[in-house]
């Protein structure tokens, strides 16, 4: 059998690339979500870290603490199922800031945003694209690069994305944080996250954190669990074994061309022109 097509797996919506994993009903429904204050959301561009982050976050409550797949994953029903949970939710989502159900921003919720460097993100998304059969089949790293720089992928343009957020960088109820910081210096982001949440870790609760949230620690973790196909923190795919595959800084270097990296620049620093971060 032949893989599906582009057209079987996407679908447009406001201008947006998303797979079919989230209905359009679904999608414009987002604005009728029912937010509460105490919900936490915590929100990517794809191949950023989210899985790091969430795995981080859970770890830091002692209390009882749902995370939820991300809100635009599913069908119409995902809105009443998200509704039916008792606990306090983390909720994962992709979405741009304008796409974000307007109840989250009213009701201030808070909100943690992880940036990674695109040129990373880029080449992570490549191997996911080649890896996940919930994403169309790219050929060629060149091929992807070009997509990738017009926006042409999963979740739109990356600068799109991170644009939409920082706008709100000043927002008291978002915390941006950087891949590059947790790879750097981890407990330093744990704590800054705890704080943020306004949570009470002891410095031993942390440094035991950031030993299970190792690439390592997860990887390992992923590799002995059965994946639930109903349980996700990335709308992507189901499968956390395609998540945790080199986890490192820099690893653009070994796949963009000195052109490549001439043309990313470029275009990274006219859209990012006025940007502060
Ligand atoms: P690579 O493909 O570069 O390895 P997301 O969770 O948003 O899909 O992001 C996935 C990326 O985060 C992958 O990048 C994955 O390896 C990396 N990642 C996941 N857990 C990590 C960890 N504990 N430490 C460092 N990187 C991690």
């Amino acid at each position: 059998m032949s893989n599906p097509t582009a057209a079987e797996l996407i679908h447009l919506f406001k201008g947006i690339p998303f797979t079919i994993r989230s209905s359009p009903e679904l999608l414009k429904s987002l604005d009728t979500f029912d937010a509460r204050e105490d919900d936490v959301l915590l929100v990517s561009y794809p191949k950023s870290g989210t899985h790091w982050l969430a795995g981080v976050i859970t770890k830091l409550y002692n209390t009882q603490v749902t995370l939820t797949s991300p809100i635009e994953f599913g069908d119409i029903s995902k809105l009443e199922e998200m509704n039916n949970l008792s606990s306090k939710r983390i909720i994962p989502t992709h979405l741009d800031y304008n796409m974000l159900p307007s109840n989250f921003k009213n009701k201030k919720c808070k909100m943690i945003y992880i940036i990674r460097n695109p040129k990373d993100t880029a080449v992570s998304m490549y191997h996911y694209y080649r890896d996940n059969p919930n994403l169309p089949t790219v050929d060629t790293w060149t091929a992807f690069f070009d997509l990738f720089l017009k926006g042409d992928v999963v979740c739109g343009s990356w600068f799109d994305h991170f644009l939409s957020w920082e706008e709100h960088a000043n927002d008291k109820n978002i915390l941006f944080l950087f891949y590059e910081d947790m790879k750097k210096d981890l407990s330093k982001t744990v704590k800054e996250i705890s704080l943020f949440l306004g949570l009470n870790v002891s410095d031993n609760d942390i440094q035991d954190i950031c030993k299970k949230s190792s690439f390592s620690e997860m990887k390992s973790d992923t590799e002995k669990e059965n994946s639930d196909p109903t349980h996700t923190v990335c709308a992507l795919t189901s499968n956390r074994k395609l998540i945790f595959r080199k986890g490192a800084v820099g690893d653009w270097k070994n796949h963009f061309t000195p052109k490549q990296n001439r043309r990313f620049e470029e275009i990274f620093n006219e859209k990012m022109k006025l940007s502060e971060m």
